[in-house]
């Protein structure tokens, strides 16, 4: 086979299994095995850059990041729908539509309502072209690079037949767990968490660099088709089922109904089973499923007068606000939280929510005492909408939000362009209490058997003040600890010992630095590959690495500005943890700019991908033929033909070894 063709038959197999595992959700290989699959492609498509086309799988990731969005007319509005809130008001659009048509009784279809962005997708030849927001209705913005990203959309339609042109429309949305664990790790990373699912797919959308958008786990359900030519298509039901042959995921809760009555059926029993599902659904779309008739309705106003969305009650409840406190956390940010007198919300026992910041509380006037709205949107945690009565009598006075850290006095600092204020003492118990919390937690270090408790015990009795004192902790030292005996005295020493063999990106994200999560730390890690380097590195130069904003470079570098926290480090090295990337240094100076090498033989220290992926990492350009143009060939064991001819052309030979010196920018 030769390349062209296998390329052809990677992208066809890895998009078939894609989707599989994300519209399907039924893979039939593992991840290892689809990663094999992914990273032949990208080999080849590295060594014949002349195939790589915008559908290839390869291409979801990697555009590069925009100055602004360009804009895009709808050729047909994006609609919005008209709400009935109660079971009257739908009967009353069934009425409307039954009597413009004369007719006694109407097809319909419902339709969960999922609380996303809308988006259109513009399909040229069963490729995708581009892709855009509602916006306004009529013109919206061309987020085409980062609807890429999202892996159960795909790049090429599946199966035919396809008209020139096909526009589909549908919604992104976060998904609840996805969203979940991404406001876990902003709270982790200090950043504030999102407000809510739909507001999160939204911003994920809008960002200006679509390897940030590839990091949040954004979906998508196709409902409709926008300006798509000559397809023989007469209802709505037809329509799902066209997305479907294409390889849309299609929401698989709708319904075609013969009469009204099993519609309000439909809508009442999600209403009560809303919170049974993976994302956030606001209400349910009921829409005339012959396209005939939707034709003859028409639209008033951009409401379409075939459609109305049922809405659901919101899940609010009113209780009494307790009292307002605030958390510290490892960065110092000041949380402010309410205690409220226990309610039943949607199913849960509310017994906190969130205030969100200073000016919220003061905007919306909430003080110690009121009674209060609360709000759960989804799963998430749920929040105080404000005073139920401004008026009510003997308010508290307004509450005073503290100057000082609640936990260690220090005078706080509100940056005017942040939402949060901060204690900026690095020595806050309270810091340093969540500091280390996070350095020994499951995703960092992993040191079990230190609990939050003994870690405060291990603060108070001054055995440890930073992460570097775990590791001189002595059996006498833990022996003064409460309940703490020979045996668990043991675990715990054997566990911190055990931490010295986490990876290096663990102990960077253990560090706790603002903004860097996981993926981050893993990035950082992998692009630099020793501490040394990254502490030394300007802002731009972090900036350099996809998926690596302004945010997350800024912080970085101010981290490493304070002396103390490159003590720290110093300090953890010292003490035997790993600062370095198990596959060694990998020079930053570009060693193999504008240079073409080719690798032969057998290999000893790296596979040829791997190879391939260090010569293009490194600036270089891999051949896979030798020529008067080629700069080195590096030569395995059992080196044949191409040694041969590269030592006729007086082309320099490298052993695994010197290239790998030659990295390190040895001549
Ligand atoms: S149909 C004219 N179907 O609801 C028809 N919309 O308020 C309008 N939405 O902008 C679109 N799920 O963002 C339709 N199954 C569904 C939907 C849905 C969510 C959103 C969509 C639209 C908004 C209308």
């Amino acid at each position: 086979m030769n390349p062209a063709e296998r390329v052809a038959q990677l992208r066809q197999v890895i998009e078939d299994h894609n989707y599989r595992y994300h519209v399907l959700g039924d893979p039939i290989i593992s991840d290892p095995e689809f990663d094999l699959l992914y990273r032949e492609l990208v080999e080849l498509e590295m060594l014949h850059p002349d195939l790589i086309s915008s559908d290839s799988p390869t291409q979801r990731v990697g555009a590069e990041p925009q100055e602004r969005f360009r804009k895009v007319a709808h050729r047909v509005p994006m609609l919005s729908l008209a709400n009935a809130f109660d079971e009257t008001e739908l009967q009353a659009f069934y009425r409307r539509v039954t009597n413009q048509l004369e007719v006694e009784e109407i097809g319909l279809v419902t339709e969960l309502k999922i609380d996303g962005v809308a988006v259109s997708l513009t399909y040229e030849d069963g490729r995708l072209h581009h892709g855009a927001t509602r916006g306004n209705g009529l013109e919206g913005e061309d987020v085409t690079s980062n609807l890429r990203t999202i892996r159960s959309l795909p790049l090429r339609l599946r199966k035919g037949p396809y008209p020139s042109t096909a526009e589909i429309r549908g919604e992104i949305y976060f998904p609840l767990s996805g969203f979940e664990r991404v406001n876990r790790q902003r709270s982790e990373e200090g950043a504030a968490p999102f407000a809510n699912p739909r507001n999160a797919a939204a911003g994920a959308l809008r960002q200006l660099d679509p390897a940030v958008t590839a990091t949040r786990p954004l979906t998508f359900f196709a409902y409709s088709l926008g300006h798509t030519e000559g397809l023989e298509i007469t209802s709505q039901g037809e329509v799902l089922q066209q997305l479907v042959r294409w390889g849309f995921p299609v929401n698989p809760h709708h319904r075609s109904h013969a009469h009204l009555p099993s519609v309000i059926e439909y809508c009442q029993s999600w209403e009560e089973r809303r919170d049974t599902i993976d994302y956030e659904v606001d209400g349910v779309v009921v829409k005339v499923d012959r396209l005939d008739l939707q034709d003859r309705l028409g639209a008033v106003s951009r409401e379409p007068r075939w459609a109305i969305a049922y809405k659901f009650a919101s899940q609010v409840a009113a209780t009494r606000l307790l009292e307002i406190r605030i958390n510290v956390g490892r960065t110092g940010a000041l949380n402010p939280y309410a205690i409220l007198e226990p309610v039943k919300l949607g199913g849960v026992t509310i017994r906190t929510a969130t205030l969100h910041n200073q000016e919220d509380i003061r905007k919306k006037d909430i003080r110690p005492g009121d009674r209060v709205l609360i709000k759960r949107a989804g799963d998430v945690i749920p929040q105080v909408v404000g005073p139920v009565d401004k008026d009510e009598e003997g308010r508290a006075a307004p509450y005073a939000y503290p100057g000082e850290c609640p936990e260690c006095g220090t005078p706080i600092v509100q940056d005017p362009d942040e939402a949060l204020a901060y204690c900026r003492n690095s020595n806050c118990p309270a810091q340093r209490f969540e500091s280390l919390k996070h350095f020994v937690s499951r995703a960092a270090l992993d040191i079990r058997g230190l609990g939050p408790k003994t870690l405060r015990k291990l603060l108070e009795l001054e055995l440890v003040t930073g992460p570097a004192d775990l590791y001189s902790l002595t059996a006498e030292q833990l022996s003064r600890l409460e309940g703490f005996k020979e045996k668990s005295i043991e675990n715990l020493l054997a566990g911190i010992d055990g931490s010295r063999q986490q990876g290096f990106p663990r102990v960077l994200f253990g560090l706790g630095i603002r903004h860097v999560g996981e993926s981050a730390a893993a990035l950082l890690a992998d692009e630099f590959r020793e501490v040394g380097y990254l502490m030394q590195a300007p802002p731009e130069r972090i900036m350099e690495i996809p998926g690596i904003g302004p945010e997350i470079a800024r912080s970085v570098a101010d981290y490493f500005e304070i002396e103390g926290n490159c003590e720290q480090v110093e300090r953890l090295r010292a003490a035997g943890l790993q600062l370095m990337m198990a596959g060694g240094v990998r020079t930053t100076a570009r060693a193999l700019e504008g240079k073409t090498l080719v690798v032969t033989g057998t290999l000893s220290s790296h596979s040829r991908r791997e190879m391939s992926e260090l010569i293009v990492s490194n600036g270089g350009k891999v051949t896979s033929s030798v020529s008067s143009r080629t700069d080195f060939l590096v030569a395995g064991s059992n080196a044949g033909s191409k040694l041969r001819r590269a030592r006729e052309l007086e082309v320099p030979v490298l052993t695994e070894e010197e290239f790998l010196k030659l990295l390190q920018g040895e001549p």
